[in-house]
């Protein structure tokens, strides 16, 4: 609806959130063994499903454009990125980047997992055509989340498959659980239709927005000292990159901050290997504007007093 993905409603299978979509996906594509590459720093839940499923995970650098496609491993089955509003650093995948990413998995025979989990709250203009419609082969697998727009406890997500996957989705969630939850699928189907869900975006992009806005000159203002941030065009979270030169112990600082009540994320926690940026990953999702200058001013004392 809101991402110019190219499907008709037969085209989409509803899902138990983003996580299963990648189960079933990872189920239906891959034997134990396979290679699947994954974005460094990235989104920890999906690295260790397809490890579970016995795949070979390979951590891939993400730079200024998105994932790097000149380091991608050439067995590599699948590949799993998110194009939009890159997990946890927040950049957008270039349009040449997004072009020569379905170039090498044409070249390669492998497929690509789009996790598009937040880009309904994008603040700027108009956003990049998804992997999705770029594909004219049948490489890119959608996955779209209620869990950022909703709540995550819904569990509700979905995926537009291309045609040659579908039958193995289908035979996968047969084994796995059958199927969704249809009485909440029908629910979140009226909230569609009677143009509610749109509204509830429509409000909440705004004040996400401003959330967004405050918590880049929070940061720049209380731990600009340390921290460079990254502000992101979309989502409920940005990064906060470590300067270089600054020492500090920032696992040690994230501890003593959640037991003041401020809850942040180390870039390291999503990072597979030791070489990934330093830094923090802030949410705003559920942390309201007024809130925001305090949680910063605790995480500031956290930070002042980790340092090496
Ligand atoms: C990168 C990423 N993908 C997907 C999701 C949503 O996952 P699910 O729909 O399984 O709740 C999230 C939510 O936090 C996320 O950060």
């Amino acid at each position: 609806m809101f991402r110019a993905v190219r499907c008709g409603p037969d085209d989409v299978i509803v899902t138990r959130g983003a996580q299963q979509a990648f189960d079933l996906i990872a189920r239906a594509v891959i034997e134990p063994g396979a290679v699947v590459a994954v974005e460094d720093p990235g989104y920890p839940p999906a690295r260790r499903l397809f490890e579970s499923l016995g795949a070979d995970v390979v951590p891939v650098p993400v730079d200024a454009e998105g994932v790097v496609v000149a380091s991608l491993p050439p067995g590599a089955r699948l590949v799993y990125v998110t194009p939009s509003h890159q997990f946890p650093l927040g950049t957008t995948m270039s349009l040449r980047r997004r072009l020569e990413l379905i170039a090498w998995c044409e070249r390669h025979d492998a497929l690509v997992i789009e996790d598009d989990y937040d880009s309904e709250f994008r603040f700027t203009e108009r956003p990049l055509d998804p992997l999705q419609s770029l594909d004219r082969t049948g490489r890119v697998v959608y996955v779209g989340s209620f869990s950022k727009t909703m709540h995550p406890a819904l569990r509700l997500g979905f995926v537009v498959a291309p045609e040659a996957l579908r039958d193995g989705l289908a035979a996968a969630r047969l084994v796995t659980d059958w199927h969704g939850d249809p009485v909440l699928e029908e629910a979140m189907a009226t909230f569609i239709e009677r143009g509610e869900l749109a509204r509830h975006l429509r409000r909440t992009r705004r004040r996400y927005r401003q959330r967004h806005d405050t918590l880049v000159a929070a940061v720049e203002s209380h731990l600009g000292e340390w921290f460079e941030p990254l502000p992101a065009g979309a989502g409920l979270h940005i990064a906060a990159r470590l300067r270089p030169g600054v020492e500090l112990r920032l696992e040690e600082a994230a501890r003593a901050a959640a037991r003041e009540g401020v809850a942040v994320n180390t870039l390291a926690e999503m990072s597979a290997s030791a070489s990934g940026p330093a830094g923090l990953a802030l949410g705003y999702g559920l942390v309201s504007e007024e809130d925001i200058a305090e949680g910063l001013r605790v995480l500031a004392r956290c930070v002042r007093a980790s340092r090496q």
